[in-house]
């Protein structure tokens, strides 16, 4: 028998289509081709057997889960077999008709993303015209509908020092969390770190922002903010640890620890089109790779923190280190953790962005 506790949640990347260019794009390289998208009846299969194997959340992401036309026949059945439903969605194609199918088809919550206070930078930085308008409207949409409201603001050099605006917007918009997320340098994020990464006097700028907020707004709202990485002296516990907390589906079925986890070049992964979901999460040798803590040499192996941040990041322990099975260098006790420092020690340069273009 396996003893293996149930994954506690599902992300399903629906599709990497995505009307928004954003520079800090964390989807991969190679995206996955609407023709390679798994089918309807394909979703639903994996839905059923996510319930079957004790999965209590569905987490519908892409690019924009919105952009898939079954998105609500999707949700039903995701409500219909006890799944908590969260849209993680731009909200440029949620409009009056789209809000009502989402309802009808059950769905329990919303996170809706800004890329800026102003409709003039959220345009800019999200290369979609307009969106910023659309995303106001859709905010209102949620609220009047009943449902909370949590507002994702996605922060780096070059908007960061508008961040007590965007926390504004949040708070006016009626969230009931705000996010406050710095880029992750994953994927296409990877090749604008340069230009997206903020300076030290900006990060101090930035915590204090929040610590105030936090006051400001405490009973009334959830603020969500970490240090990222590249500042950090520990890590963070990457998706609650590999293997450990939750399945990433890619748009073709391709079933991940994380949404980077392709990057590590030792390792390959099943799909739902060949594997069923059970015997992912069992047996699968690169589901348990950097499950738990046996993988682990030191420092981690004799660290007191190594079932709480789980050694870190294995994507960023590769990207930074060379090494996926490398303590993270995020942690001040890694051998690489200099690399970090001499990356953001460096004068920042004011590097063009390279927007995200989809050629799908
Ligand atoms: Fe976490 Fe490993 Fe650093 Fe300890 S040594 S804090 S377990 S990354
Ligand atoms: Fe892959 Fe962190 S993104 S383990």
């Amino acid at each position: 028998m396996n003893s293996l506790a149930p994954p506690m949640g599902l992300i399903a990347e629906l599709t990497h289509r995505c009307p928004l260019q954003c520079a800090y794009c964390s989807n991969p390289l190679e995206m996955v081709r609407p023709a390679e998208e798994l089918s309807t009846a394909e979703w639903l299969s994996v839905i059923d057997q996510a319930a079957d194997i004790g999965v209590l959340q569905l987490h519908l992401t892409g690019g924009e889960p919105m952009a898939r036309r079954d998105l609500a026949q999707i949700i039903t059945h995701a409500a219909t077999a006890g799944l908590y439903t969260n849209l993680i969605t731009s909200g440029v194609l949620l409009s009056d008709t789209a809000m009502a199918d989402l309802l009808d088809a059950g769905i329990d919550h919303i996170q809706l993303s800004f890329q800026e206070a102003s409709a003039e930078l959220g345009d800019k930085f999200g290369g979609y015209r307009g969106g910023h308008a659309k995303k106001l409207e859709a905010a209102a949409r949620i609220r009047a509908a009943g449902l909370s409201l949590t507002t994702n603001f996605v922060i780096h050099r070059q908007n960061i020092a508008h961040l007590d605006a965007m926390i504004a917007l949040g708070e006016a918009l009626g969230s009931d969390r705000i996010e406050i997320a710095h880029v992750q340098y994953y994927g296409w994020a990877l090749k604008n770190r340069d230009a997206l990464l903020p300076t030290r006097p900006q990060l101090v700028g930035a915590n204090a922002c929040v610590a105030a907020a936090r006051e400001r707004l405490a009973g009334r709202t959830v603020i969500d903010y970490v240090v990222p990485d590249y500042y950090a002296k520990r890590p963070k516990a990457c998706m609650g640890g590999w293997g450990n907390r939750f399945i990433h589906l890619l748009p073709s079925g391709r079933a991940l620890p994380c949404h980077a986890a392709e990057s590590i070049p030792s390792l390959t992964f099943a799909s739902v089109r060949e594997t069923s979901l059970a015997a992912i999460w069992n047996e699968d040798p690169a589901f348990a790779r950097f499950r738990g803590t046996d993988w682990m040499s030191e420092p981690c192996q004799s660290c007191d923190r190594r079932e709480i941040d789980w050694g870190g990041c294995r994507c960023q322990a590769l990207a930074l280190a060379g090494d996926a099975a490398a303590t993270d260098p995020a942690c001040a006790l890694s051998s690489a953790h200099a690399v970090l420092e001499a990356i953001t020690a460096a004068e920042p340069a004011d590097l063009p962005l390279f927007p995200r273009r989809l050629q799908l």
